[in-house]
């Protein structure tokens, strides 16, 4: 078989338009995210609100959209009326979610206020609370955020402080309601009832919400996919989307299994949309429901079951503090290239997290704040990802993995922006070989390779540290080059690249 892997771009044939909140974010109160994440009052750098300005700027250069809070599970024992008002004067709360103790010192309207320090292209994202709680709370939370004045709850926001509305638009019913784990879990048909009544509820307040039922919290759920339908059966006409979570780690030391995670992830996707519009067409309905992947990354999950069963209500403690290696990006860039390649469903997505938590942003008390791995593959996408989706369809060489069948060695996507520069995104899941790449480009005048930028390793678990910050980050590939209407380049052995043509 050939060892070149070829595709051809044209763009008469595209996928479709990305979505900005594609490149969504996630901040919820647990371990560090929140507390000495985003916010830390006696930092050198806060500011006056107590956000950390070193943070604020890395989230700027990080390019987030759409920012999902406060959770997680964290939502599902969540009272708003707790994190209103008076810091003083906010109570102290157990949060059953990650066995840690809530102050409450940083609260909706702080979060409101993050976001616009974060700049116009950050957009709230705000869960309601349908594990402990429902419709009545969800609706008060929804008449405090965004009703503009004259009534008790909105004149509350006005007296906290606040007297813009906060217009928060995108709204989800709950989090992982199909989980064990979640406080308040149920089943599908009692959730699908609650989600819908729910939705009914804030759509009287405003028909323009834009709502995400809770899908499963995994592909490999027992329930996955009869949740999807039971619920979408109650809600279809009441939402605009549906939500996947998905977290991939290495077991075992098979790195080739964790190298083709992107293969579990594009299945899933593909599965939630045919379950989609199978309820459509069962309801005999031209509406589509799109997809809300709000929570996707990388995630040493295995570890993290000891590490909270051991807390003791602490506040703010160090959890689920992964620290990405270059293999671990090179996974993560491939999850970027899968929600990419599915842009004409998928049309939010959120990184979870953003700052310490499973982030690609760390930061030390009172200290430094630096660039996990995983934050360039990010920055990239988050940057270069815009316009429509070109059709990809690789031929070239696979490999053979446990967990996810044949794999192509290539995995990747190309995305035209509006002045007609294209940038592709690739992956080579080689361990040990370069990847030889023809791209062949149809009916677009593109005449030079611009940038080609490559995060790889001879370490393949090279990470950056708080005493290395800056041990990896990406370097110029060479070689690439257009010849005859041809692309032509090389990967490295476990990359990820990202090559603009102009
Ligand atoms: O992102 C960490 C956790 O993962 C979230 O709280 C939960 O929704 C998911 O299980």
């Amino acid at each position: 078989m050939t060892r070149t892997a070829r595709f051809a771009l044209d763009p008469a044939f595209t996928v479709g338009t990305v979505d900005p909140r594609l490149f969504g974010s996630f901040v919820e109160h647990l371990g560090r995210c929140v507390y000495t994440g985003i916010f830390e009052p006696d930092h050198p750098t806060a500011d006056e609100a107590g956000l950390r300005q070193d943070v604020l700027e890395l989230v700027r250069e990080l390019g987030v959209t759409a920012i999902r809070y406060p959770g997680g599970n964290f939502v599902s024992g969540y009272k708003w009326e707790d994190s209103v008002g008076p810091a003083e004067e906010r109570p102290r709360r157990l949060d059953l979610a990650w066995r840690t103790t809530e102050s409450n010192r940083f609260g909706l309207s702080e979060y409101i206020a993050f976001l616009r320090k974060v700049g116009p292209q950050a957009e709230p994202m705000m869960a309601v609370n349908l594990g402990t709680r429902g419709v009545a709370e969800a609706i008060e939370l929804q008449e405090y955020a965004n009703h503009p004045a004259g009534t008790e709850l909105s004149d509350r926001r006005i007296a906290h402080g606040d007297k813009d509305p906060f217009g928060i638009r995108l709204w989800c019913l709950g989090n992982e309601m199909d989980g064990p784990w979640q406080t308040g879990h149920k089943t599908a048909e009692e959730y699908g009832r609650l989600a819908a009544e729910t939705a009914r509820a804030m759509r009287q307040i405003d028909k323009d919400v834009e709502l995400v039922a809770c899908g499963s919290s995994g592909q490999g759920m027992d329930t996955f996919a009869e949740w999807e339908a039971k619920v979408l059966q109650e809600t279809y006409d009441l939402v605009d989307y549906i939500s996947l979570h998905a977290y991939y780690e290495e077991h075992d030391g098979d790195r080739d299994s964790f190298l083709a995670s992107a293969v579990d992830m594009e299945s899933f996707i593909e599965n939630v949309v045919a379950t989609c519009d199978h309820v459509g067409a069962r309801l005999k309905s031209k509406k589509k429901i799109n997809l809300s992947f709000d929570e996707w990354n990388v995630w040493y999950m295995s570890r993290t079951d000891a590490e909270v069963s051991a807390l003791d209500w602490p506040e703010a403690p160090r959890l689920l503090e992964d620290v990405y290696s270059v293999t671990d990006a090179v996974v993560f860039g491939s999850l970027l290239v899968a929600l990419l390649r599915h842009a004409d469903r998928v049309t939010v997505a959120c990184l979870a997290q953003l700052v310490n938590v499973i982030a690609p942003i760390m930061t030390e008390p009172g200290g430094a704040a630096w660039r996990q791995t995983t934050f360039f593959p990010f920055a990239q996408a988050a940057r270069y990802g815009r316009g429509e989706v070109l059709d990809v369809r690789v031929s070239g060489p696979t490999y053979d993995t446990k967990r996810h069948g044949t794999a192509d060695l290539l995995h990747a996507t190309a995305v035209r922006a509006e002045d007609g520069t294209v940038t592709l995104f690739a992956v080579n899941r080689s361990q040990t070989e370069s990847l030889p790449l023809e791209v062949t480009l149809h009916g677009m005048e593109l005449g030079e390779v611009v940038e080609h930028s490559v995060l790889a390793d001879a370490d393949p678990d090279a990470r950056n540290t708080l005493a290395e910050p800056e041990r990896v980050a990406p370097h110029a590939g060479t070689g690439a080059r257009l010849e005859d209407g041809t692309l032509k380049a090389t990967l490295e052995p476990l990359s990820w690249n990202v090559i603009r043509l102009g």
